[in-house]
């Protein structure tokens, strides 16, 4: 190799770096690629320790929209800022914030909207204690199929000297969804196949505040409280740990709110399903059931429409977008049914539910929540006019009224002049009428007569107790 001038074409293939590197053309031409070939390979590693140090140094952390957490980071991300702030948010440099508006009535009337501003989509920065942290706030392109809503996450990112900030900052935002919703109650409802939060978290129903006729209240909340002390005994004896109740009456009874109040009291909140809303099919149903929200009474109001379905079904095979009877009593009791739960069940008419409804392990307490009594008018004389009624006068005067109308029974027995009821929910609106003047209350009760009472309202009123 010595001499390269002596080698032959054949050779050349065999000759090897060496060769080539004496070549001075080719040397020359490897020199330069080498040296581009070893800039590459420096900027690579370059960003690859950049990389490196970022995923050393770096910690994030990713909440999606689906964990419950994410609504109290956010509302973490929205608190006042220490004393100094001219923004009044923990953000310390804000790109943009969003709106966040609930309304507490179904009606989506404006008077009742709350507004709180929470960090927009987007990047921003936010120091807590002694770190930064920045936030990104971004809609993902994919969507969640059940319910059309784009995947959103919240990152986190901060050194990872100061990872530790971040239990600080869940113990907080924790902390802050636990005492914003002190003495409230949460409602979920159903949006597509999921449960969702309905508007703000409710002020607790007093129980008190809703009056049954005597000794109903105690008997469903004792028979509930007595439930619910009992998981070890229904789990040694591998019964499903779930108890239904069924109320029913007539409209404006109180069944609803005294569910309520009754998931109030407990502590708990309330999922509510109508089953006479279209949509709610079959499939939907069992799978809301599986999947109930932590804590939570499970309401099914309208129970009678799957019933109605159930004919439906019979006439044209075809149950269309609504529970059908099999599909509700599957729900309750079938395989897929939840482990745990208290269901609540309620209807107006009784007489058109069936048989295999009312079954243990279904609904194991039927009660029925009735039209007003002398009991209930007195009751709810006292929560509106016993401050200003002191005597009991204004009482005697309006219960004697109503005995002449019909709508109670007199006080030494259960004779009736006329086979006339009248509902809590029309007293209520009578009292709510007249604030404070018990003669307005008294002179006005002729209106407690319900106006319409056919057949088709007295349905469902006719029930035996
Ligand atoms: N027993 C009651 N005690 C206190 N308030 C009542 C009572 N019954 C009805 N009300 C009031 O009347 C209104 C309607 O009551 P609610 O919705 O609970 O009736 P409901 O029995 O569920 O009626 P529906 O069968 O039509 O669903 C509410 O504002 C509630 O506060
Ligand atoms: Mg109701």
């Amino acid at each position: 190799m010595s001499n390269p001038t002596s080698t032959s074409s054949a050779a050349t293939s065999f000759l090897g770096i060496d060769a080539l590197f004496n070549n001075p053309l080719f040397a020359g031409g490897i020199g330069l690629a080498g040296l581009g070939a070893a800039a590459a390979l420096a900027r690579r590693s370059a960003i690859q320790g950049a990389g490196l140090l970022k995923r050393r140094l770096i910690v994030n952390l990713e909440i999606s929209k689906q964990d419950d957490s994410y609504q109290w980071i956010l509302a973490w991300l929205s608190l006042p800022r220490p004393p100094g702030g001219f923004i009044a948010s923990k953000l310390t440099r804000i790109h943009h914030l969003s709106m966040k508006t609930t309304s507490r009535s179904a009606q989506n009337r404006p008077a009742h909207a709350h507004f709180f501003l929470q960090p927009g989509y987007g990047r921003h920065i936010i120091r807590h204690k002694n770190a930064y942290i920045s936030v990104n706030r971004e809609k993902q392109a994919s969507a969640n199929l059940n319910t059309g809503e784009p995947f959103e996450t919240v990152t986190l990112t901060t050194l990872y000297a100061h990872r530790h900030i971040f239990e600080d900052i869940f113990a907080e935002a924790h902390q802050l969804a636990v005492s914003a919703q002190e003495g409230k109650t949460i409602m979920y409802t159903s949006r597509g196949m999921e449960w969702a939060q309905f508007g703000e978290a409710r002020r607790k129903r007093p129980l008190h505040s809703v009056i049954l006729d005597r000794g109903i209240k105690e008997r469903i909340l004792d028979d509930v409280k007595d439930f619910m002390s009992r998981q070890q005994w229904y789990v040694d004896r591998g019964i499903p740990y779930r108890r239904g109740y069924l109320l029913y009456g007539p409209p404006g009874s109180g069944k609803s709110s005294f569910i309520q109040a009754l998931a109030g009291e407990l502590d708990f909140g309330v999922a509510i399903i109508n089953l006479s809303e279209r949509g709610i099919t079959d499939d939907k149903l069992a799978h809301l059931m599986t999947r109930l929200p932590p804590r939570s009474i499970l309401l099914l109001e309208d129970a009678d429409a799957a019933f109605m379905n159930r004919k439906q079904v019979e006439a044209d095979g075809y149950s269309g977008a609504t529970v059908t009877f099999s599909g509700l009593l599957n729900a309750l009791d079938g395989v897929a049914a939840g482990e745990e739960r208290i269901a609540f069940l309620t209807t107006n008419h009784i007489d058109r539910l069936d048989e295999a409804l009312i079954r243990p392990g279904r609904v194991d307490m039927t009660v029925r929540i009735g039209e007003a009594t002398r009991y209930q008018a007195a009751e709810m004389w006292d929560r509106f006019y016993g401050d200003i009624d002191k005597d009991g006068n204004g009482r005697q005067r309006f219960l004697k009224r109503l005995e002449e109308l019909g709508l109670v029974a007199s006080i030494d027995g259960d004779t009736k002049k006329k086979n006339l009821h009248t509902s809590t929910a029309a007293i209520q609106g009578l009292f709510l009428f007249n604030k404070d003047d018990m003669d307005g209350a008294i002179e006005m009760a002729e209106g407690l007569i319900p106006r319409i009472y056919e057949p088709e309202a007295q349905k469902g009123i006719t029930v035996p107790a």
